[in-house]
Formats: C-alpha cells, sequence, structure tokens
C-alpha cells in the first residue's frame, strides 16, 4: 500500500520546471517518475498547470501542480493499494473532476500515476515493463531516430518540426543504435561540410538553416547511403511537420519556404514526397481542425504510409474512437502526459490495436532523465518509439534503458524492425 506521495520542482532538458513525484509504499519500495513537457501541443491536451506569475520562470512554474501532489492528492491517494492501478488512476481522476484534468494539472496527477506503477513493480520486484506487460512482453521497439530538427523545436526556416530514420533493417535494437548512430555522425560531417551550422535542437538533432523538406530530406538520404546503408531498406524515413502549427486560417503557411498551400496543395505536396524518398510513416501529416484533408490524405496513400495522428487525438479514447471510425489517419502517437494517467494512455494504445492500427509510444520535446516511456514501450508491444536524436542524454537514456531491456531479455528478445510500420 501507498505509504507516502512526495513531489517537488526539477528541470527538464529546455530548463523548464517540471515536477517529479515519489511514492513509497509500505514495505519500503520506491517509485519515481517526473513529468515531460510539449512545446507544439494539441488543443484537446489534459492541462499542463502552470503558476502563471511572470516574475518566477517567466510564468511556468510548477509550484501548484506540486502543492496539490504534496496535498491533496497525497491524502487522497495514501493507504491505497499501488497494484490496483486502473483504481487508483480513477481515483486521480475523480478528484480533479475536471474533464482535463485542469483543477489538479495533468502534470500533478500524471507524476503519481506514473511514480506509482513503478513502485508497485519494485515492489513485486520485477522490471516496470514485465510487471505492465507480463512475460509476452519481449518486443523491443522500431526506433524513429529524429535527426533534423526544426518548426518549434530548432530557430531555423525549416518549416516541417521533425526528420528522423528507422533502422527498419536492424537485427536488434542494439544494432539499430548503432546505425543510427553512425548515420548521425556522418549527417554531421555532411552539413559541416556543407557550411552548415551543427547545433541542435530540442530533440537533439541537427538545426540547419534549411527552407525546404526536399533539402533535409535530400541531406538524411545521402548520409544514409554515405555510411554504407541502403535508405528503405536498411534505414526508413519518417516525418513530422507537425502542420496544426503552421495551419492558419485554413492555409498551409510555409513561413520558412514563404509559400502558401491550401490543404489540397499541401496533401498533393505530401504525397510526391512520398513518392520521392523511401518514407514509411508521417506524423501529424494535416493539421487538427482539418479533418477533412487528414480523411483524403489517409484514402489516397494510407495504404502505403503510415499517417500517425498526435495533436488530432492527443493520446484521448475517445478522439481516437472517433478517427477510426471515420477514417483520420491509421495509427495513434501515444504521450503520456498528453492524457495524463497510465490507465488511460494503455487504453489509447489498446483501442488502435483492437481496430488494427498501430500505435507509436512518444517523448516530448521537454524530457528528463525519466526513461519510463522505454518501457512501456515494450509493456504495450506497440513495436516502435519516438524518443528522438542520438545526442543528448534526454534523448539517449531511452535508448540506453532499451539496450539494457534487449539485454535483460537475452534470447526472449525480438526486434520489431520490418514489421511495423506493418504498412511499409
Ligand atoms: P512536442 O512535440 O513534444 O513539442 O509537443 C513533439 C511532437 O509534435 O511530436
Ligand atoms: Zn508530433
Amino acid at each position: 500500500v501507498i505509504e507516502t506521495v512526495t513531489a517537488r520542482r526539477i528541470i527538464d532538458s529546455r530548463g523548464n520546471p517540471t515536477v517529479e513525484v515519489d511514492v513509497v509504499l509500505a514495505g519500503g519500495a520506491l517509485g519515481r517518475a517526473a513529468v515531460p513537457s510539449g512545446a507544439s501541443t494539441g488543443a484537446r491536451e489534459a492541462v499542463e498547470l502552470r503558476d502563471g506569475d511572470p516574475a518566477r520562470w517567466h510564468g511556468r512554474g510548477v509550484d501548484r501542480a506540486v502543492a496539490h501532489v504534496n496535498g491533496e492528492i497525497a491524502a487522497a491517494v495514501r493507504g491505497r493499494d499501488a497494484t490496483d492501478q486502473a483504481g487508483l488512476d480513477a481515483v486521480l481522476v475523480e478528484l480533479d473532476g475536471t474533464a482535463t484534468k485542469s483543477r489538479l494539472g495533468a502534470n500533478a496527477i500524471l507524476g503519481v500515476s506514473l511514480a506509482a506503477a513503478k513502485a508497485a513493480a519494485a515492489a513485486c520486484g520485477q522490471p516496470l515493463y514485465r510487471y505492465l506487460g507480463g512475460a509476452e512482453a519481449t518486443l523491443l521497439p522500431l526506433p524513429m531516430m529524429n535527426i533534423v530538427n526544426g518548426g518549434a523545436h530548432a530557430d531555423n526556416p525549416l518549416d516541417f518540426q521533425e526528420f528522423m530514420i528507422a533502422p527498419v533493417g536492424a537485427d536488434t535494437f542494439a544494432e539499430a543504435v548503432r546505425m543510427g548512430s553512425e548515420v548521425f555522425h556522418t549527417l554531421r560531417r555532411d552539413l559541416l561540410a556543407a557550411g552548415h551550422a551543427t547545433g541542435v535542437g530540442d530533440e537533439g538533432g541537427f538545426a540547419p538553416a534549411l527552407r525546404t523538406a526536399e533539402e533535409a530530406l535530400d541531406f538524411v538520404v545521402a548520409a544514409i547511403e554515405r555510411t554504407g546503408y541502403r535508405p528503405g531498406t536498411d534505414l526508413g524515413l519518417v516525418m513530422d511537420p507537425a502542420s496544426s502549427e503552421f495551419f492558419h486560417d485554413g492555409v498551409y503557411v510555409y513561413a520558412g519556404e514563404g509559400v502558401r498551400r491550401t490543404p489540397a496543395e499541401h496533401a498533393d505536396y505530401l504525397t510526391g514526397l512520398v513518392d520521392a524518398y523511401p518514407i514509411v510513416s508521417i506524423e501529424d501529416p494535416m493539421a487538427e481542425h482539418d479533418l477533412t484533408g487528414w480523411r483524403e490524405l489517409t484514402a489516397r496513400i494510407g495504404d502505403r504510409c503510415q499517417l500517425t495522428g498526435d495533436d488530432v487525438f492527443c493520446t484521448n479514447e475517445t478522439l481516437l474512437r472517433e478517427g477510426i471510425r471515420t477514417g483520420v489517419g491509421n495509427s495513434v502517437l501515444v504521450k503520456v502526459n498528453q492524457i495524463g494517467t497510465l490507465t488511460e494512455a494503455l487504453a489509447t494504445v489498446a483501442a488502435a490495436h483492437q481496430a488494427g492500427w498501430t500505435a507509436v509510444m512518444s517523448h516530448r520535446s521537454g524530457e528528463t532523465e525519466d526513461t519510463t516511456i522505454a518501457d512501456l514501450a515494450v509493456a504495450t508491444g506497440c513495436g516502435q518509439l519516438k524518443t528522438g536524436s542520438l545526442s543528448r542524454s534526454d534523448r539517449t537514456a531511452k535508448y540506453n534503458q532499451l539496450i539494457r531491456i534487449e539485454e535483460e531479455l537475452g534470447d526472449a528478445a525480438r526486434y520489431a524492425g520490418r514489421a511495423v510500420p506493418r504498412r511499409a
């Protein structure tokens, strides 16, 4: 049973404050979880409670969320069975009392939800992925490694937010990391040789002053080839344009490139990229408020490209079910802090799988050293994980955790590789 719940303010990978929670059980088992934070957020995400005092942390303080954990939430969950995750999360949701967790804060609630799961796993003497996923949790995810950053994650003119490589041809997760790292370093040399800056963005990918998606994709394809790999066969390409970010008044405004595209032109443009490059998956190809565009693009290229909804679903099971019903994409991105409890995030993955959709476990652009999502990727068997580049410890910590998990599973470990995205 839960004995103490303690929250504190720590800082995330962007130097902003965030919530960390310790849950200690009666037997002494400790679970600790830190809450991530997004920059290009969906409109219907659970509410991240910020203090809003401009004199402190530029308004981004989380003292109220921390106080809610240490006060109201701790009082409500003390004495509860930590192994009853669904029951605990239901108490948290009910205590908050709002549809968007805006009263206590999704950052307060999620910290407790994840820390409780980790404490329960520790008490059972099991790693988190096995505690949550059972003995069949043996699938290591295909990593989508974000090696060029743009959009809201960098200060360059690149309109699209993320350009990723996915080592579909690796035999093991550890080999996937080696392949990704090698391409990352080749890309660095290539960018340098072309006179570009090699500083990195929020998710650890390079942030060169490129203007178009083609320029970025050409650099990535060339880096794959120059490292000795075959684009598409060994490493597939993945993009997250984060299209909601530049959809204004019904038009996609490519500010860096200096053009405007109607939804139809934007879809034509993306289709052309899928035709020209070995792109296996696109996240948020259309804006969250352009559902017509989403449906049309899904009908057009959904059979040959995974189309993953991030902003459009916000890890919300209800929104996802509506999207499944109406043909909005064929895959869902899962960010635990978009919904605010572990139980609800797992329900979203289950709903996707039940419909024959894929699910992609994901970090946020603001992360910490917490590696919970690595375990969740294995626990759910979703087979795909997006957690940034091959630099910045907030990103590599997740890869390193998966290397450990793969080693621990030994012969039982399987690597998702080409099996997902299954539409590729
Ligand atoms: P965010 O972006 O964490 O800044 O919201 C990540 C994404 O759009 O996938
Ligand atoms: Zn996204």
